[in-house]
């Protein structure tokens, strides 16, 4: 068993191990005196894991009950977080009950929503079943949903009581499932630990996954303790993030998977700031070949000024500029802000 300890305004732990699924109910217990737990689940993770999940906690005195939403992104609407409060208020979901979120990113930002909302405020667990959410989602506390003019306009930040990774979900995680969580990992590689890209450009991700869970969180973990609330360090998460919105929102949320258009975008960005001499010569095609070795898409029929103009209205701008975020080398990055009327001038001018 692997624990992280996160030092946040409300600290908790975070616990890696097999087979840690079906002893959820101990770990919660250690966490709530509550009567009633909600397990939260998606269409497709219910059916495999819920059992499981809920004789655990029954085993430890949980009074459980499910609410299973359809699997998707599309379904990361408000319309959902309401049916989620009826089914809370329909079994008797009090301030000091609890609510389990079961499932990949969609699942844990939205329970936690839900629980951040709900009578202002009940604890919530993520049990994280996806690579995405394993090693970045379900921690640093934030929970929301889509509108239908963006993702994640809404929402709160509001930390879990603990996290639960057992890595053995994945094995029932599709393939292109896992890749997209890759392009996450990928990511911290960049951002801050040259010794985990160079452990992913050299080993096999699939045979290392432990370890790849716990450098990615502890990454995460660190970022986050030092900003919470996200206005400044946390933006380093971004990387490749505010041209991999623009993509997504290029291909109209449907073309490109989240994973896949932020590794695009930190290839992208990388070429970019190599060729200005920001970055060490040969960052980006150290990037492209992992990118290739894990099946990610490299290439993209959108331009340059498409997707710089796509950047408009990201919900990371403030004041008149946006944060986007370079790296030095592999390792180590910065924050640049750029104003927004110059973004297209700096990616795109000679
Ligand atoms: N809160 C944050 O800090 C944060 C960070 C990054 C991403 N996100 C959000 O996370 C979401 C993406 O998360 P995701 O990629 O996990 O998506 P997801 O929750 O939709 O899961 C992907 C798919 O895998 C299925 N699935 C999940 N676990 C499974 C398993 N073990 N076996 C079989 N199938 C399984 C799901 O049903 C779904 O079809 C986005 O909405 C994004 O905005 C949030």
């Amino acid at each position: 068993m692997k624990t992280i300890e996160v030092k946040t305004g409300r600290p908790y732990n975070i616990y890696i191990e097999h087979g840690l699924l079906s002893n959820a109910g101990k770990y919660v217990r250690n966490v709530s005196s509550a009567v009633r737990a909600v397990i939260v689940s998606d269409s497709n993770v219910a059916p495999i894991y819920a059992e499981a999940v809920d004789a655990s906690l029954r085993e430890n005195g949980f009074e459980t009950s499910l609410f299973v939403f359809q699997a998707g992104e599309e379904r990361k609407r408000l319309s959902t977080i309401e049916k989620m409060y009826s089914h809370f208020y329909e079994h008797d979901i009090t301030r000091t009950d609890i609510v389990v979120a079961l499932g990949g990113g969609v699942t844990g930002d939205m329970a936690g929503f839900a629980a951040a909302s709900y009578l202002r405020g009940i604890d919530f667990v993520q049990i994280p079943t996806t690579l995405l959410s394993q090693v970045d989602s379900s921690v640093g506390g934030k929970t929301g949903v889509d509108l239908p003019t963006g993702k994640n306009l809404v929402g709160a930040f509001w930390q879990p009581a603990v996290v639960l990774i057992d890595p053995d979900t994945l094995s029932t995680l599709p393939g292109k499932f896992f890749n997209d969580g890759m392009g996450e990992v990928i990511k911290y590689g960049c951002i801050r630990s040259r010794s985990l890209f160079e452990r992913l450009e050299k080993e096999n991700a699939a045979d290392i996954i432990d370890d790849i869970i716990y450098e990615s969180v502890s990454i995460k973990k660190d970022v986050v303790e030092h900003d919470e609330r996200d206005t400044g360090e946390r933006a380093i998460l971004n990387f490749g993030h505010t041209f991999g919105h623009a993509l997504e929102k290029l291909y109209d949320y449907s073309g490109i998977t989240h994973g896949e258009a932020v590794a695009l975008g930190a290839l992208l960005i990388t070429r970019i700031t190599e060729q200005k001499g920001i970055t060490e010569k040969g960052t980006s095609d150290r990037l492209l070949a992992l990118l290739k070795k894990y099946h990610m898409t490299t290439s993209t029929e959108f331009t340059l000024p498409q997707i710089t103009a796509a950047t408009r209205g990201d919900k990371k701008s403030s004041g008149k500029g946006l944060n986007f975020i370079f790296l030095r080398e592999i390792g180590t990055c910065f924050i640049n802000k750029i104003s927004t009327d110059k973004i297209n001038d700096y990616f795109c001018g000679e």
